[in-house]
């Protein structure tokens, strides 16, 4: 079972206690950490970012907001000190300088070139970035993770044309939208010089060791330099220097396999028809069978300047292709780009980056190879809290020519495979990872694998359950510590290859019938914990993404609508903060800079346990947040406020 630090969580220690070495102790390394986070990202990150990470000083008392109850209401509900404002719903104008301002038609008959000048559907990971240090005024750079094409069309998917392949495809991807608070209320700002819609079809660049390799190369693009189009964009990053990174995870889905996938398109989850998109029938880009590097051209972590709507997105290869699921980056202590990742799909793997070059300041322009050159690792988690980053480096570990890589590029087109070789372990779904602003504790979301204990893939240390239909949060510090050295001497340092691990919390009910389900929260209950997110005063913000196919059902019967929650790592505490309307998801959580207003995305209202709506009656599960008189649910960005104007969360 779990173990953390040689403590047994089952016994009382090691999960959510005051005794927790991690939190408690203010050392010299503690220290030198702190310097080495807020301080060190601050001088580098320049002028918007200063404010952005700097931990400011709270103001009220951390969770002192009125907790909110478990809720299956098609409602978005917050505590009553607070408002929420829905700002960029699906169909809602981008805003772009110069371009037409097409209305969202409620009955979904907005044609594919109108999608392109709209908000996408399904938001998920987002960030906020200052504009000259305004904390009320900025960018949001929001991802479009997929559509439900039953709602996408008036008809959905009854008629299948090459035009309604290509609204879904403008509606995947990317918005920046600029954003303006006045009085209270925010608003997108129409004709900004800033705001784009990416897509499906946005033309990009490879970078990194694995650009212009053979297994990149199609017919379209015979150098392997120039993929079109981001998909599945869920979680994101924001890097100290400036830009965005969105991840494209699900992306295997869009694409129609050969009836028999061979060893490396099922190691991805390729299949005859996907998951149902039908893309393939009119962009025949999406039919592996006749483009098989196609795929190869997905699963990347991509780069955006939000600053620049004209810099072409570039593809990262240094980072490994997976189902990435977000990239969280921070530094190392001499001041290198470190970059976490999770592989989200049962039993994968959990990566970090550690850049070659110490990140300079002067943003974007002085970093725009960064990620580039460096090291990409791969987590194993032993027992007794121990673990090890084991590098993915062409020649070492049985990565060469015998063990099939032949070079640095196929170990990273082939990343779970590398990642196989060298022996990582098994994760129940990796989602998000936060990092501790202040002490650089790393945090990382499991959020389920009812899978665990099946095939003889049992229960492990870091996976402690079997049957894991609730998921767990597991932390850990960086740095080499022996078994008999205090926690507090282990430094931090994001660059280490070895770290010491423990669960912050196992999620669960507390009246579930089965002990399995009932976990080790303090405080309010959830299940399958997604979204993570630390504010600039060390909160932890958890979001839930409780599938609609188990919403309401068995364990989860009094759980309610998905959440999102505050916990104060400092004591384990966590309260929830916000429930969502029926069928949705809540994810994607963006401060600004004075924590005065969070942003973050309902993403799919209404959703069915099919996850593809029924167009004869789109508003059958939700009609949020539209109401009555309104067409069909829709994915929104809101933005939250405590009415008083203080600081969220407290
Ligand atoms: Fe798109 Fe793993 O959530
Ligand atoms: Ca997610
Ligand atoms: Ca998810």
């Amino acid at each position: 079972m779990g173990q953390g630090f040689g403590k047994d969580y089952e016994q009382g220690e090691g999960v959510n206690t005051t005794s927790n070495p991690f939190i408690h102790e203010v050392d010299g390394g503690r220290r030198h950490v702190l310097r080495c986070t807020t301080a060190a990202v601050a001088l580098l990150m320049g002028s918007h970012t200063l404010t952005a990470h700097a931990t400011t000083a709270a103001k009220g008392k951390p969770l002192g907001f009125t907790g909110v109850p478990a809720s299956s209401a098609d409602a978005l509900v917050v505590p009553p000190e607070y408002d929420a404002q829905v700002l960029y719903r699906w169909g809602d104008v981008t805003g772009m300088a110069g371009s037409a301002a097409p209305a969202f038609s409620a009955d979904a008959s907005n044609s594919w070139q109108e999608q392109l000048l709209q908000s996408g559907m399904h938001h998920d990971g987002m960030e906020f970035f200052p504009l000259d240090k305004n904390p009320r005024h900025g960018l949001l750079a929001i991802n479009h993770e997929y559509t439900d094409d039953g709602l996408l069309h008036s008809d959905g998917m009854k008629t299948w044309t090459a035009d309604k392949v290509r609204k879904s495809q403008a509606a995947h991807g990317v918005s920046v939208i600029e954003v303006v608070e006045r009085a209270g209320v925010w608003r997108v700002m129409p004709n900004s010089r800033y705001a784009r819609r990416i897509t499906g079809n946005t033309p990009m660049l490879f970078s990194g060791p694995a650009a212009g390799h053979a297994l990149l190369k199609t017919s379209a693009d015979p150098a392997g330099l120039r993929p079109l189009g981001t998909l599945n964009n869920c979680a994101a990053g924001q890097t100290p220097w400036g830009t965005f990174l969105t991840c494209e995870e699900n992306w295997n889905g869009y694409f129609s396999a050969q009836d028999k996938p061979n060893p490396d398109e099922a190691r991805y989850g390729l299949r005859a028809k996907g998951f149902g998109y039908r893309w393939h029938e009119f962009d025949e880009r999406f039919d592996a069978a006749k483009h098989p590097n196609e795929p190869h051209r997905f699963g990347w972590v991509v780069e955006i300047d939000p600053q620049d709507p004209t810099q072409t997105p570039i593809k990262r290869t240094a980072l490994g292709r997976i189902k990435h699921e977000g990239a969280t980056t921070t530094l190392s202590r001499d001041g290198r780009a470190v970059v976490y990742m999770g592989d989200d799909e049962r039993f994968e793997y959990i990566y970090k980056f550690v850049s070659r070059d110490k990140v300079r300041p002067g943003g974007y322009r002085a970093n725009q190879d960064i990620l580039d050159h460096g090291t990409l690792y791969v987590a194993r988690f032993d027992e007794q809290g121990y673990g090890r980053w084991l590098p993915l480096v062409h020649g070492e570990g049985g990565l060469d020519a015998a063990g099939g890589f032949a070079s640095q590029a196929e170990v990273l087109i082939r990343c779970r495979q590398a990642a196989d070789v060298v022996g990582a372990t098994r994760m129940d779904r990796p989602e998000w990872v936060a990092v501790h602003p202040n002490t650089g504790e790393v945090f990382v979301t499991l959020t389920n694998n009812s899978s665990r204990g099946k095939d003889g893939r049992l229960a492990d240390a870091a996976n402690p359950r079997n049957d894991n239909i609730m998921g767990h949060i597991i932390r850990w510090r960086e740095g080499k510590g022996r078994q008999d050295s205090a926690v507090s001497r282990i430094d931090g340092d994001a660059s280490a290859t070895e770290f010491r691990w423990m669960h912050f919390a196992l999620a669960g009910d507390p009246n579930a019938g089965k002990a399995e389900y009932r976990g080790t929260i303090k405080g309010d209950m959830y299940g399958s914990p997604d979204g993570l997110q630390f504010d600039a005063g060390g909160l932890l913000w958890i979001q839930t993404d409780i599938s609609t196919s188990v919403m309401h059902m068995g364990a989860y019967q009094g759980m309610g609508n998905n959440m999102m929650l505050c916990a104060d790592p400092a004591t384990g505490e966590t309260k929830r903060f916000l429930t969502g309307p029926a069928g949705c998801e809540i994810t994607g959580v963006s401060f600004t800079p004075d924590r005065r207003a969070v942003f973050i995305n309902i993403q799919h209202p209404g959703e069915t346990a099919s996850e593809r709506g029924d167009p004869a009656q789109p508003k059958a599960v939700s009609h949020w947040p539209d109401g009555p008189s309104g067409g069909r649910p829709r994915s929104a960005t809101v933005v939250i406020r405590r009415k008083d104007g203080g600081v969220v969360g407290t």
